[in-house]
């Protein structure tokens, strides 16, 4: 499934879900129409808060077909992505804070056929990004603190979006631009019209009674298609 500024991707957080039920919040996340399963990893000292690991991403493999998009919040991570790739996970996307060598980083998540991703902290500048685009899949822009579900949306970051979206234009390279943290169907609008192509959202969507109605209504939020597209596109 691809993106467009039209056609958001929807990414679950499994942060927000049940966790006695970790598999079927998976595949619920799934039927209501996901387009994939992200995974917050924690490791108490990157962030204040524990998560899980390379083992819970292998149990929950095969509740879902959806790619498992995970995000590493520790440090270091180097010597976990190996264990996250065997695991599963289809993106691994890490925080240049969480080690000295981004650029090796990336190179390794590659090496394993991953797709790799780089997390851009609330004061973290996009040049954090800026000289290894040709590594990066995905740049994900934190529009809350990392370490917990269920806080306020961060809008002094909306600057940074459309500033990732110049500059990924700029680069003519395929990179998805995603946005984590507070992302609701009020706050969506917003990334979206700044130039987020995926959107991550725990409470949102798990925290509703309906998933497919919460996943649905983030969705909506996506501005309408140009004249030109709509007529191309339909009958
Ligand atoms: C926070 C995590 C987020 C979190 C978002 O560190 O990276 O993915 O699950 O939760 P909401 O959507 O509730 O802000
Ligand atoms: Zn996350």
């Amino acid at each position: 499934m691809t993106a467009s500024p039209t056609r958001p991707l929807i990414a679950p957080s499994l942060l927000a879900a049940d966790f006695s039920r970790l598999g079927e919040e998976a595949a619920a996340v799934e039927r209501a129409g996901a387009d994939w399963l992200h995974l917050d990893v924690m490791d108490g000292h990157f962030v204040p808060n524990i998560t899980f690991g390379p083992l819970v991403v292998k149990a929950l493999r095969p509740h879902t077909r959806l790619p498992l998009d995970a995000h590493l919040m520790i440090a270091p991570a180097d010597p976990y992505i190996a264990a996250f790739a065997e695991a599963g996970a289809d993106h691994i996307s890490v925080h240049p804070e969480a080690g000295p060598h981004l650029h090796r980083t990336l190179q390794l998540i590659r090496s394993l056929g991953k797709k790799a991703g780089v997390v851009l902290n609330p004061a973290t500048p996009i040049e954090a990004v800026v000289n290894v685009l040709d590594l990066t899949d995905l740049i994900m822009v934190m529009t809350v603190n990392p370490g917990f579900g269920g806080q306020a949306f961060l809008s002094s970051q909306l600057a940074k979006i459309a500033a990732l979206r110049e500059l990924i234009d700029a680069s003519g390279r395929d990179i998805i631009l995603q946005i984590d943290g507070g992302i609701t169907a009020k706050t969506a609008p917003q990334v979206l019209a700044a130039g987020a192509t995926c959107l991550i959202a725990g409470t949102a969507i798990y925290g509703a009674p309906d998933y497919a109605g919460a996943i649905a209504a983030i969705r909506a939020s996506a501005p309408p298609a140009p004249p030109e597209l709509s007529a191309s596109s339909g009958g």
